[in-house]
Order: structure tokens, then C-alpha cells, then sequence
């Protein structure tokens, strides 16, 4: 029998799985990671099972997933189509949650899914998820706008922190949400491990969000911190929009990049969840 905590990942080897996984270990849950097939990811993880499948073999994905009260998908964008058979496998072994690989922008906001097709994507998915609940599979997706203690050092809000530069869009005022994934990983503990919690946020998203704040912000603090005052360069979002009006490259093109933070930064708001706070949406979703 399926024992409340028992969760099965695929894809626990990238990005948000380094943190999510021992979250979800130190909290007691029974964890089983799945590689892909032919993968050359190894796990250090004491107390968890570690198996390889044919994501295309609904066999072997009903039973790895046989057993286990809920699935995480942390796949990467390159393989989101493939969590079809990640759900049907579900149904087929009872598991009654499923949380997938959103941990993104805003997918329920049609202005941020025609912006970057890859939203359209998770969109897919969440509406297949919809589908299913009649076969008692309930869903949780996790909306996180740009990871923001992953995403600051690498520049993706603007700021070459080391260089001592910054980019500003739209004069730097706009007001965005953005979550650390410490906080995404607790998120993912509470809707697995807590039954009122996985009740209250079921077939719905969730919202976490760690700072609320502007690119202005962001700046005064870089420079009281390093001491450096910066150089900065102005960028109106309307130029990287531009690039979403043609067939975006494959891949994480610099265009994507663009796009990716101008649905962050812009004036348009598009990554302001703070209407969500009163809803129980926060930092930490209780
Ligand atoms: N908001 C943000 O700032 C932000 C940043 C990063 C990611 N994300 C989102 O978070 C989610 C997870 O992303 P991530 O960065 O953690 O993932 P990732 O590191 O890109 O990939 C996670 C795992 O997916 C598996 N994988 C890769 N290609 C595959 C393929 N073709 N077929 C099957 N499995 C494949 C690999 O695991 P194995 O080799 O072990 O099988 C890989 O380690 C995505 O939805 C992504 O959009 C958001």
C-alpha cells in the first residue's frame, strides 16, 4: 500500500531537483528518482531509491509509479511533451497527485503563454491534467516566476553583479514576484507531505513568491553592498517583445533569454503575483 509520502521524481537530477529532493528527504518522505534511460546522472542521496526507465514504456513507468501516493515532474523544457505518459502511467498506478514541471512564469495568464510558446507547452499539459481529474488524478502546478537566488547571479534580472553593470528595463519601477528555490522546495513539501495542504491547493495553482520588488531596488541594495557604483545601461521591453511577433530559435537562444526576462521586468506587471498573498499564495503557502 501507497504510504501518504511516498513520491516518485523524474527529473530530480536538474536545477530545481538539487533542491527539492533532499527538502523532501529531510522531511521524511519516501522518495524513488527516475533517470531516462541511457542518462549519466548518478545520485548521492542515502534514502532514496534510484531507477532508470523508458519514459516511452507505460509498463515500466505504471510500475515504477505503483506504490507511490504522488509523482513530481521536474523535467527539463526539452521533454515536457513526454509527461503525457508520465500521467497516464499515473492513473494506470493510482497515484492520486501530480505536480509538473511548471515552476515557471505565469501559464494561466494567455498574454505570457502567446509571448513564449514553450508556456504554451506547460499550458498543454495543465489542460490534459484538467482532463484526467475524472480519473482521480489531482494536480498541482507551481508558479514561480525566475528563480531569483538562481537567476540574480547569472544576470537573468539584469545584473552583471561582478562587472558592476546593469541593464534597466522601462526606467526600473516595475513591481515583479520572484521565488528562491528553498522556498519552491518547501512548497513541494507541503502539498506531498501535508494532507490538508495537498487538499486546499489541489487542481490549482500554487503561487510562491520570496521577494517582491523593482530592478531599481535590486540596484540601490547591489551598490550599497559592493560598494560599486554601477553602470547602467536603459532597455525598453517593447524591443525584446518585438522578438516574440517572429518564430522564436530553438533552444536557450538569446532571444529566449530576452523574452524570458522581459515577461519579468517589463512595465506590462506580467510576474506581479502580490494580489495573490491574501489568497494563502506566499512565500511560505500554508
Ligand atoms: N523560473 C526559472 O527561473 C526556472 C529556471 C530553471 C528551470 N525552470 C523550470 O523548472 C523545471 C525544471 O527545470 P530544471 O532546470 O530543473 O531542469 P533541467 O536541469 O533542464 O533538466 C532536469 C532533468 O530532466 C531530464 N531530461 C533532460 N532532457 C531530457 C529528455 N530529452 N528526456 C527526458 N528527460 C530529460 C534530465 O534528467 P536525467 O538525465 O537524470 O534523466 C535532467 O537532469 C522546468 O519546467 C523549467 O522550465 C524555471
Amino acid at each position: 500500500m501507497a504510504t501518504n509520502n511516498s513520491v516518485v521524481i523524474f527529473g530530480a537530477s536538474g536545477n530545481v531537483g538539487k533542491f527539492a529532493v533532499p527538502a523532501l528527504l529531510k522531511a521524511g518522505a519516501k522518495v524513488t528518482l527516475v533517470t531516462r534511460k541511457g542518462s549519466k546522472t548518478t545520485f548521492q542521496y542515502k534514502n532514496a531509491t534510484v531507477v532508470t526507465a523508458d519514459y516511452s514504456s507505460q509498463s515500466e513507468l505504471i510500475s515504477i509509479i505503483r506504490g507511490h501516493k504522488s509523482v513530481i515532474s521536474l523535467l527539463s523544457v526539452k521533454a515536457l511533451s513526454l509527461q503525457r505518459n508520465l500521467i497516464n502511467a499515473a492513473i494506470k498506478a493510482q497515484a492520486t497527485l501530480f505536480i509538473p514541471s511548471e515552476f515557471s512564469h505565469n501559464t494561466t495568464n494567455k498574454n505570457m503563454t502567446s509571448l513564449l510558446p514553450v508556456l504554451g507547452v506547460k499550458t498543454k499539459i495543465i489542460k490534459y491534467l484538467q482532463e484526467r481529474e475524472k480519473d482521480r488524478l489531482n494536480w498541482t502546478g507551481i508558479i514561480t516566476a525566475l528563480f531569483f537566488n538562481w537567476g540574480l547571479p547569472q544576470g537573468n534580472f539584469g545584473f552583471d553583479l561582478k562587472a558592476g553593470k546593469a541593464t534597466i528595463w522601462d526606467g526600473g519601477n516595475a513591481s515583479f514576484s520572484a521565488a528562491n528555490l528553498d522556498d519552491i522546495s518547501a512548497a513541494i513539501v507541503k502539498v506531498i507531505t501535508d494532507s490538508s495542504a495537498r487538499e486546499r491547493y489541489k487542481n490549482q495553482h500554487v503561487y510562491v513568491s520570496s521577494v517582491q520588488t523593482t530592478q531599481n531596488e535590486i540596484l540601490a541594495a547591489a551598490e550599497e553592498v559592493t560598494g560599486k557604483k554601477f553602470k547602467v545601461a536603459q532597455f525598453d521591453s517593447e524591443e525584446a517583445f518585438a522578438y516574440t511577433t517572429k518564430p522564436l530559435p530553438p533552444g536557450y537562444s538569446p532571444q529566449l533569454l530576452a523574452v524570458l526576462a522581459a515577461l519579468q521586468l517589463s512595465k506590462r506587471g506580467l510576474s506581479n503575483y502580490q494580489a495573490r498573498v491574501n489568497a494563502g499564495h506566499n512565500r511560505s503557502i500554508n
